[in-house]
């Protein structure tokens, strides 16, 4: 898949918007390996949470045509850059500012993508709507996760899928069981080490 244009983007923007990092790249890694799937698949919307950048829901919007693009992000200048991001590189991107998906509750979303804020933080620090909610992930990195994952039965359609990014510290097998109890199936897509940091991709569906 082809890393979307970014040289409209000033480096300083970057204290505000997460700047891609491995464990954006690596999510656009998984969708590459899922990109056949996906096409036989032919969603109708997709939609990346927190999608601060734009690089990854533009990248599967320059691979994956038909498709109608949704992001959102709790980070107002994330929205604007995730929004310009689409723009120079011709995809269609809706980014809604707001937290989650709270505003979508019909199961629309046949592909919903998720790289959370994954870092061991104290709860508090997990409160901020500016770069903050970048990286800091609560108890056991999994504070936002965990809200998302009580609202996928809402928002992804029977026949969808949903992609999450996380690190061993989050424990997966512990969003596996989570993911089961709501009767979702799971699968590793791609597992990378970066650094000091173990992560890796699941997939869920039905
Ligand atoms: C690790 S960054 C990932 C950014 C981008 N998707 C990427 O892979 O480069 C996490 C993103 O989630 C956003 N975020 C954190 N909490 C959120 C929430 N409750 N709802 C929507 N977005 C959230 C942050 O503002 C940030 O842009």
């Amino acid at each position: 898949m082809e890393t979307p244009y970014q040289n409209h983007i000033n480096k300083d923007d970057f204290e505000h918007v997460y700047e891609p990092a491995e464990d954006s790249f690596l999510l656009i890694d998984a969708l590459e390996k899922e990109l056949t799937f996906l096409k036989q698949m032919k969603p109708l919307y997709c939609l990346e949470i927190g999608s601060g950048s734009g690089v990854v829901i533009t990248a599967l919007g320059m691979a994956l045509h038909n498709s109608i693009y949704f992001s959102t992000d709790i980070n107002f200048k994330a929205c604007l850059m995730s929004k310009n991001t689409a723009l120079y590189n011709k995809v269609l991107l809706e980014c809604v500012n707001m937290s989650f998906a709270t505003c979508f509750q019909d199961k629309k979303f046949d592909v919903v993508i998720f790289n959370p804020p994954y870092v061991v933080t104290e709860t508090e620090e997990c409160k901020s709507n500016g770069i903050e909610a970048s990286w800091a992930g609560g108890l056991k990195g999994r504070e936002v996760t965990d809200k998302l994952l009580d609202m996928i039965p809402k928002i992804l359609s029977d026949n969808g899928v949903f992609y999450l990014l996380l690190i061993e510290e989050n424990i997966p097998e512990e969003v596996i069981q989570i993911m089961s109890y709501k009767g979702y199936k799971s699968e590793f897509v791609i597992k990378r080490r970066v650094k000091n940091e173990n992560q890796l991709v699941l997939k869920f569906n039905r």
